[in-house]
């Protein structure tokens, strides 16, 4: 098949167009300096001549907390830039692959949240992903939306962003102290496994619509935190706090388990137990250099 990646610098772009390599896909992966998304003008161009039979996005601006006081940039590429790629997609008979994030829930269930659950966005940075969605599934019938929970894959060692074992790893280096939530629980998605079942998403064509991919398993940031350390054989002074204890600029759900029970009654495997992505993490970051896409 013929690919479009967007965001192909990101971690989960690199996990992608890799998937995608390894099954002999054609890709066209495009980062930010060759095609920035919101350019809705370059996006229909470069749709247009490349003909993909499907295009993923895996950009997104993900500075949570800078969204609180720069809403606008938010919303112009996690959601009007969405509208653009997705129209576009529409006008070539491309199928849509979008990411977004548990985040749109407001945190206080106990069991994990399912696509029936209705979304209650409790930052600028949610209310931006969620109305992402929304524009996919307006403009592009033939779309998947995916959402995911604090994805962690290799790349992560170099991209802008990062990820939050790199950030553990990185304070544990440097014997810093790491204050970490114990109160909050999430469902951490390995980047490899999720762009894997992605790539199977596609291929097996199951129904179109939203579904929850995270990481299968639900944990305290704190938890995660230690398993991290513990993964890389390092020594950290991890501790456990409140919430309150660590005020951040937006708000975050409490409670934000994704189940993937939609997704894996179509036929996509279970995602593998967070301790085994783990390993396979560490061991990965140590082999791997960037790669030039
Ligand atoms: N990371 C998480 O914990 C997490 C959690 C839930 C959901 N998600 C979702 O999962 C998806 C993949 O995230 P990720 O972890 O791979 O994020 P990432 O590592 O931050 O990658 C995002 C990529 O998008 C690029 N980008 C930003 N603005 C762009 C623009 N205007 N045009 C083109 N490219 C642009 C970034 O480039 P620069 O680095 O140059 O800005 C970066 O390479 C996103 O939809 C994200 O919202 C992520």
């Amino acid at each position: 098949m013929r690919v479009i990646v967007f965001g192909a610098h990101g971690q989960l772009g690199s996990d992608l167009i890799r998937e995608c390599r390894k099954r002999g896909h054609n890709i066209l992966a495009l980062r930010r300096e060759k095609l920035d998304i919101a350019d809705a003008a370059a996006v229909l161009e470069i749709i247009e001549r490349y003909q993909p039979h499907w295009a993923i996005n895996a950009a997104a601006y993900n500075k949570v907390d800078l969204a609180e006081t720069e809403p606008e940039a938010a919303m112009r590429i996690n959601a009007v830039a969405v509208q653009g790629i997705a129209a576009a997609c529409a006008e070539t008979g491309a199928a849509l692959l979008h990411y977004s994030t548990d985040h749109v829930f407001r945190g206080d269930k106990k069991t994990p949240y399912t696509e029936q659950d209705r979304p209650q966005p409790p930052s600028a940075y949610a209310i931006s992903k969620l109305a992402g969605e929304l524009f996919a599934r307006a403009y592009c019938e033939k779309q998947y939306v995916v959402r995911v929970a604090g994805v962690f894959g290799p790349a992560g060692r170099y991209t802008n962003h990062g990820n939050f074992p790199e950030l553990i790893l990185r304070k544990a280096d440097e014997r810093t102290a790491i204050r970490i939530v114990k109160d909050f629980v999430a469902t951490p998605t390995y980047g490899p496994a999720l762009a894997a079942r992605s790539i199977d998403l596609l291929e097996k064509k199951i129904p179109y619509g939203l579904y929850h991919l995270g990481g299968g398993e639900e944990i305290s940031w704190h938890d995660y935190a230690l398993k991290i350390a513990e993964a890389a054989g390092k020594e950290a002074d991890i501790s456990a706090v409140t919430h309150r204890e660590y005020p951040t600029a937006a708000k975050r759900p409490r409670y934000a388990a994704l189940s993937n029970a939609k997704i894996e009654a179509q036929g996509i495997l279970p995602m593998p137990a967070l301790a085994d992505c783990l390993a396979e993490y560490m061991d990965l970051r140590k082999r791997e250099r960037p790669r030039r896409h």
